[in-house]
C-alpha cells in the first residue's frame, strides 16, 4: 500500500520534533517535508538515520513542491490559521493539535475543509487516555450533583484553564443537561481561592515544572466522592493519537474536532 506522505509545520518545535519521529517509526507514513519559522538550511536529518527531507520556512513552496496528502501542524495558533488557509487551498488534508484557537477560526476550518473537500482534524488533546478521562466525566455527570476539577500543568503553558479543562465541565453539563451545583459561598462568588466557575463546577489550575499535563476530575456526593485522573507523563503519550487521526484523516470530509468520534466516544 503506497505510505501517506507527511509534511510537518512546526517541525523544530517540541511537539513537531516529537511527530517527526512518530511518523517516521509509523509504516504506513512517509515524511516528505518540515516546515518551520525557525528553519536554517533546506533539509531536515531524519531521527532514524534514513535519510533527509526538505526543511523550509515557506510553507507554500514546500506543499507546492512536495504535494503531501497530509500536514500536520503543531505550532502557535497565530501561524497555524495561516498554515491551515495555505494547505487547504492546495487540497491538502490536515490534523492540528495547535491550541489557542478562536471559535471564528473553528468555523473557518469548518468552511475551508467543505469548500475543498478536504479531511482536517483539529483535537487540542491528541492523549486518548484523556480522551478517555473525558468519556467517562460525561457518564459520571448524570451520577452526581456536584464536582470540581484540577488541572496541573508545567509553568511554561501559558493559558489558564487549559482547553481540555474547559471542554470536561462543557461535555459533563452537558451529559446531565443541566449544570453542576456550586456550594454557595458566604461572601458570594467572587473568591479566586474557589477557582473559575464553569458549569457549576470550579476548576484550579495549577503551574509548575515538574508537572506536563495531568488533570483530576473529582465528582462529591453525601459520604462518597469519585476521582477520574489522567496524567501525561511523556509527549510521546501524544503520539498514538496523532498518527490515528494521520490515517483517518485521509478518509474524512470536513472538520472533526477532537478525538471521541474517531474513537468511537461520541455521545
Ligand atoms: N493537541 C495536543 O494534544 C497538544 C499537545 C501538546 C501541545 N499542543 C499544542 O501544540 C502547539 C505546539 O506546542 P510545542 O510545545 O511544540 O510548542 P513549541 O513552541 O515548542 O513549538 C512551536 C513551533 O512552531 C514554530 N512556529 C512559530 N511560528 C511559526 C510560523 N509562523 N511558521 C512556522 N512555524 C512556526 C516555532 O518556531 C516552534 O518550532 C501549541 O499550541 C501547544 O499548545 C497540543
Amino acid at each position: 500500500m503506497k505510505p501517506i506522505t507527511v509534511v510537518v509545520h512546526g517541525a523544530m518545535g517540541k511537539m513537531g520534533k516529537t511527530v517527526i519521529g512518530a511518523v517516521c517509526q509509523e509504516p504506513e507514513t512517509k515524511l516528505v517535508g518540515a516546515v518551520d519559522i525557525q528553519a536554517t538550511g533546506d533539509s531536515l536529518l531524519l531521527p532514524d538515520g534514513s535519510g533527509d527531507i526538505p526543511l523550509s520556512s515557506d510553507l507554500d513552496s514546500l506543499l507546492s513542491a512536495q504535494k503531501p496528502d497530509l500536514m500536520i501542524d503543531f505550532s502557535v495558533a497565530k501561524a497555524a490559521m495561516p498554515a491551515i488557509r495555505i494547505a487547504a487551498k492546495r487540497k491538502i488534508n490536515i490534523v492540528s493539535g495547535t491550541t489557542g484557537f478562536s471559535s471564528a477560526e473553528v468555523d473557518e476550518m469548518k468552511k475551508l475543509s467543505d469548500s475543498n473537500g478536504i479531511g482536517i482534524i483539529w483535537a487540542s488533546n491528541f492523549a486518548i487516555g484523556a480522551i478517555v478521562m473525558m468519556h467517562l466525566s460525561s457518564i459520571a455527570a448524570k451520577y452526581f450533583d456536584y464536582a470540581e476539577i484540577i488541572e496541573l500543568h508545567h509553568n511554561m503553558k501559558m493559558d489558564a484553564p487549559s482547553g481540555t479543562a474547559l471542554s470536561t465541565a462543557k461535555s459533563m453539563a452537558a451529559a446531565r443537561g443541566k449544570p453542576f451545583n456550586r456550594p454557595p459561598l458566604e461572601k458570594g462568588e467572587t473568591l479566586p481561592s474557589r477557582g473559575l466557575q464553569t458549569e457549576g463546577i470550579s476548576i484550579h489550575s495549577v503551574r509548575l515544572p515538574g508537572f506536563l499535563a495531568h488533570q483530576e476530575v473529582i465528582f462529591g456526593a453525601a459520604g462518597q466522592t469519585l476521582t477520574i485522573r489522567h496524567d501525561t507523563i511523556d509527549r510521546d503519550c501524544f503520539m498514538p493519537g496523532v498518527i490515528l487521526a494521520t490515517k483517518a484523516v485521509i478518509k474524512r470530509r470536513g472538520l472533526t474536532v477532537g478525538l471521541a468520534p474517531i474513537l468511537g466516544l461520541e455521545g
